[in-house]
């Protein structure tokens, strides 16, 4: 074996590795175990070809020691400018989305009664017979009780079809003071079509306390109407008939967009019919362990939808929930 002839051998695979991958495989060829070099080495008896062989693998150790340096030193270039981020660019835009038409009055309406020192609390959409009809002071026989109406998950098991129940849930939790209100999602088994949908929101509220009275009722809802349809409106209460209320009124707006003289969205009557409201019957009371000859109380349940479809002039409240962004981002 020639040691030169191998040296130069060796320095020119190292020089043409153009990777560390290649690099190594020459080194091993080279240096490693089974080389020529290190065979040889083993077999040498005396010290001039020991000398010479050592100096051919110290050469080919130092040449791949620089090679490697020169391929990491390229290998690092190269990540560099191929990683470079170049933080003038524009970014990628990610779309926005926002709250829900429905989700927006909800929480205005949070808002508005937090304003007023009420509690927001939850209420349970899968609610049970008694607390949807029994503690509402719904007898037997009461409509809203037949399968046709409500929608039933066992006998005794339903989708609640208004917030009411929450009103129970509160008082049954503690005593009076309460001022609270609930909202969320309500059912019932209609066929959607412009003005019905099967799943709707509400807001139901309850005030008891000692001497609360019809005055306060009045002028709390006219509160609400203000801020949910102008300052200037004016309320007008109407009797009307619920289970747990006695008296029950339903609650009209002036109309916002004629002031009351009579157009057609108000059908020309000034007033724009928004929900029911009433006395807490004292059966409601009793039931939850209260006294009536203690305290009294009033409530109300007005829905959501209702609202927005008000507010904006909307034709079809399906729109609310095709999930059509078209029209949801318009608001
Ligand atoms: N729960 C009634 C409904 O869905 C609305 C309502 C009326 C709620 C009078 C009340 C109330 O709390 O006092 O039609």
């Amino acid at each position: 074996m020639d040691p030169q002839a191998l040296q130069q051998e060796a320095l020119a695979a190292i020089a043409s590795a153009s990777s560390l991958g290649e690099l190594d495989e020459a080194r091993v060829t080279y240096l490693g175990r089974k080389s020529a070099v290190k065979l040889a080495l083993r077999e040498v008896r005396d010290r001039e070809s020991g000398m010479a062989l050592n100096a051919v693998r110290e050469a080919v150790e130092q040449a791949v020691q620089e090679r490697q340096t020169v391929l990491e030193r390229a290998e690092l270039d190269r990540s560099i400018a191929e990683d470079r981020v170049d933080v003038t660019l524009p970014g990628t835009a990610h779309p926005r989305g926002h709250l829900h038409l429905v989700t927006q009055v909800r929480r205005e309406v949070e808002d508005i009664f937090v304003g007023m020192g009420y509690e927001v609390v939850d209420g349970r959409e899968v609610e049970t017979t008694r607390y949807l009809f029994d503690a509402l002071n719904m007898g037997p026989a009461h409509v809203t009780r037949s399968p046709l109406h409500t929608l039933y998950v066992s006998e005794d098991t339903v989708l609640r079809t208004e917030t009411s129940p929450a009103q129970i849930h509160t008082m049954e939790a503690k005593p009076p003071p309460i001022f609270m209100v609930s909202l969320g999602r309500t059912y019932r088994r209609d066929t959607a079509d412009a003005t019905h949908s099967p799943y709707f929101h509400q807001v139901e509220g309850l005030v008891v306390d000692r001497g609360i009275t019809l005055a306060d009722l009045k002028g709390t809802l006219l509160q609400l109407l203000r801020a949910l349809f102008g300052e200037d409106r004016r309320a007008r209460f109407t009797t009307d008939f619920f289970p747990f209320t006695e008296p029950s009124m339903q609650a009209a707006v002036s109309c916002f967009v004629c002031d009351g003289a009579g157009c057609p969205m108000c059908k020309h009557s000034g007033w724009i019919e928004i929900g029911g409201s009433g006395m807490v019957d004292p059966n409601v009371l009793r039931w939850v362990g209260y006294d009536p000859e203690e305290v009294s109380g009033f409530a109300f349940g007005w829905g959501l939808e209702r609202i927005a479809i008000l507010r904006h002039e909307l034709p079809d409240i399906r729109d609310l929930w095709s999930g059509d962004l078209r029209f949801l981002r318009q608001f």
